[in-house]
């Protein structure tokens, strides 16, 4: 399996629009592969003009709030690019997509670095924000999954939650966990 880096991306529309999406991006030789799904906004804005930046955070309200209609984060300018950083990430890579691999669901952006820039520190792992980013994945994927899974799941990332958040990791997964007991009981009322 190739090695993949949870990251958030900044994309801009034609327009000039920002967009912030949770993204992984997967290591392929001296560059990274960016594969969203068809539909998606990230998708049609590295279409439009074949930019983005790879924000690195360990900010776990981000990656929880966009999952949860919390879509707009500080940003902050990066000199020379069009594309804007998030203003929380620890460092960015600008990538500048160089070839494509065309699929019906889900083609394959193959990037290049192009700049990239350090702002903070990075303080350490933590098992609360690694348990966020965990939900975040599985809430991304709440209809391809069995409700006993999805159950499972969150009792489980909810130990590191317990153990070792602070309370932005807590508020990240009340978040998810909101979006998870809507969608528990939906398909209770369906089925
Ligand atoms: C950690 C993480 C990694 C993700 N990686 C991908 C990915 O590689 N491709 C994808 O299509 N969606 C991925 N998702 C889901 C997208 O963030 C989500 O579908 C997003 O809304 C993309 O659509 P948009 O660009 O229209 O906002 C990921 C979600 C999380 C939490």
């Amino acid at each position: 399996m190739p090695y993949i880096r949870e990251t958030i991306l900044t994309t801009i529309s034609e327009a000039g629009d920002v967009h912030i999406a949770p993204l992984g991006i997967i290591q392929e030789g001296d560059g990274w592969v960016i594969a969203p799904f068809r539909p998606s906004t990230t998708l049609a804005n590295i279409e439009a003009n074949g930019l983005a930046v790879v924000n690195y955070t360990d900010d776990a309200k981000i990656f929880a709030g966009c999952l949860t209609g919390r879509k707009t984060w500080p940003l902050a300018p990066i000199g020379g690019c069009p594309v804007p950083r998030l203003e929380a990430a620890l460092a960015h890579d600008v990538l500048k997509v160089e070839r494509v691999t065309e699929d019906d669901t889900r083609p394959r952006h193959f990037c290049k670095v192009v700049s990239s820039g350090q702002h903070r520190p990075f303080t350490g792992m933590n098992r609360a924000k690694a348990a966020v980013l965990e939900a975040a994945i599985l809430v991304s994927r709440l209809k391809m999954l069995p409700a006993e899974k999805i159950e499972s799941e969150i009792a489980y990332l909810k130990i590191a939650i317990d153990k070792t958040a602070g309370p932005d990791e807590e508020t990240a997964f009340y978040w998810l966990l909101e979006k998870v007991i809507e969608h528990l009981a939906e398909v209770e009322r369906a089925g």
